[in-house]
């Protein structure tokens, strides 16, 4: 089953624009902005005469910064975005610009002057930059023209991004602002829609009736890498829950948009995210939190959390967290939603579970006692994959099941190279397309479910517990997940 062969790479050239990276000099901007820019360079999206501004503090030339990213590329070993930085060359410039001075204004109004319209501005800054950056666009506003990229997260509670988003209103019109959560531009997320969406299989089943669990994991096996400033301040909970893992959420459980228009989805997703349940953290706790400590990641040793660099040696800042929680609807009431992410875990792994219910009467028996068929799973890290996994006849003369998988990979079926989430936003913003960016009310409604957990955690003064680097987080964790009916997908794989 390969259908390889009719699909080229979908290359649609955009308009001309103008593009100011506000942060160019950043990890995230080093990291990822600026390689996908070059490789949608090297592939022939950019028209020749845009404008790609590098803005930073730094006065630097288009050659010093173009240095500078290079030997930041070759750390991380990122050959590929390397041998590619030469395809963006004709389309840069640099801007010294100093976000919260009065000049920036004016600096800004500079670099982007006589360049292509649309004008966008790319905010791969902290937070707490937003607002001086809004302030200095505000004199060249376009309203017809100007867009803004904002990156995760919004401030650090729903009241800091509420302040943020007041000065945006008082700027932007809600179209000109595209919220990111990059998870929405991976291509297994879409492909979870088009599962959803485009086919009549599952949605029938996809209800309280049918369905006894579902559950979501996003581990990494990296620590914290450098970025103790920001993570001490946000922990698991408001770095991957209140962005990625509620959007994966609700997008899973939310009812079908009458169309794919940005406010169709928006509006399905965002009714999903104020039926959730904030889960109890006293009686019989629904969220477990971890920290983690030494151990070892795919075999090296690595030091715990409170011995990385910038980390306080008392920091009870959450690494780990998983919780149980409900999507209060007539659709999901009472179904489980186990929800876990967690930094120093055995592997950088995004999933979701679906455990669909025993047939009602069953009439085999199963292989080594127990069932673990009856499950959809949707693999979104590292491969793009779909797995349905059924119960079927063991051979021989007794009746009895066995799980077995039927296992779709989008690489081994098109064939074509997945592009990297930035590539495909970026690409989203130049052309105006919202859908796969967040709308105010849904980070709203997100900081709301996030901040009352911080609150209900930090009153019943649960403290991380520890978990060795490498392993899959506290113990507490499994128990949670027991307690729920379920069981996390590593200790039941096939
Ligand atoms: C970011 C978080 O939003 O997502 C990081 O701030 C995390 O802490 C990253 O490492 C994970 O993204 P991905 O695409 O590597 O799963």
């Amino acid at each position: 089953m390969n259908a390889s062969s009719s699909t080229g790479p979908d290359v649609r050239p955009v308009a001309p624009f103008t593009f100011v990276l506000h942060g160019a000099a950043g990890d995230l901007a080093r990291r990822k902005i600026v390689p996908a820019l070059a490789h949608l360079a090297h592939d022939g999206y950019l028209p020749p005469d845009s404008r790609i501004v590098l803005a930073q503090r730094d006065r630097l030339s288009v050659a010093e910064a173009l240095a500078q990213q290079e030997t930041f590329l070759r750390d991380c070993d990122d050959a590929a975005a390397c041998a590619r930085l030469g395809a963006l060359q004709p389309f840069l410039r640099t801007a010294a610009i100093t976000l919260g001075q009065p000049e920036a204004a004016a600096v800004l109004a500079e670099a982007v002057r006589g360049g292509p319209q649309p004008v966008v501005h790319y905010a791969s800054l902290a937070a707490s930059r937003f607002v001086d950056l809004i302030r200095a666009i505000e004199p060249v506003r376009d309203p017809a023209r100007l867009r803004l990229v904002l990156e995760k997260p919004l401030g650090f509670s729903g009241a800091e991004a509420a302040a943020i988003e007041h000065e945006l209103a008082a700027v932007l019109d809600e179209p000109q602002i595209y919220r990111i959560d990059h998870y929405l531009g991976k291509q297994a997320v879409q492909n979870l829609l088009a599962l959803r969406l485009g086919n009549r299989i599952f949605e029938p089943l996809l209800t309280r009736e049918h369905v006894a669990s579902v559950q979501i994991t996003v581990s990494e096996e990296l620590g914290v890498e450098g970025r103790a400033g920001f993570y001490e301040h946000s922990g698991a909970i408001r770095d991957m829950v209140q962005s990625h893992l509620l959007q994966l959420l609700a997008i899973v459980a939310m009812e079908p948009p009458a169309t794919l228009e940005p406010d169709a989805l928006r509006d399905e997703k965002l009714k999903v995210l104020r039926a959730l349940r904030v889960p109890a953290t006293s009686g019989t706790p629904e969220v477990v939190i971890g920290q983690y400590a030494a151990g070892h990641v795919l075999g090296q040793p690595v030091p715990g959390y409170r011995q990385e660099q910038g980390v306080a040696p008392e920091s009870t800042t959450e690494t780990f967290v998983a919780f149980r929680t409900e999507v209060q609807t007539w659709r999901w009431a009472g179904v489980p939603f186990l929800l876990r992410t967690g930094k120093r875990m055995p592997q950088r792994l995004a999933e979701i579970v679906i455990q669909f219910r025993e047939v009602p009467r069953q009439l085999f028996a199963p292989v080594g006692g127990a069932w673990t068929g009856n499950r959809l799973v949707i693999h979104l890290q590292p491969q793009d994959r779909i797995e349905l996994q059924l119960l079927a006849k063991a051979p021989g003369e007794r009746e009895r099941l066995r799980p077995v998988s039927l296992d779709l990979d989008f690489f081994d079926e098109w064939r074509v190279p997945v592009r990297d989430a930035y590539e495909r936003l970026i690409t989203d913003v130049l052309r105006g397309r919202l859908n796969l960016f967040l709308r105010r009310d849904e980070v709203e409604a997100q900081w709301k479910f996030v901040d009352r957990l911080k609150h209900d955690l930090g009153s019943c003064q649960v403290e991380p517990l520890p978990y060795p680097a490498g392993s899959y987080g506290p113990p507490a964790a499994t128990t949670l997940a027991l307690r729920a009916g379920a069981s996390w997908a590593e200790d039941s794989r096939l």
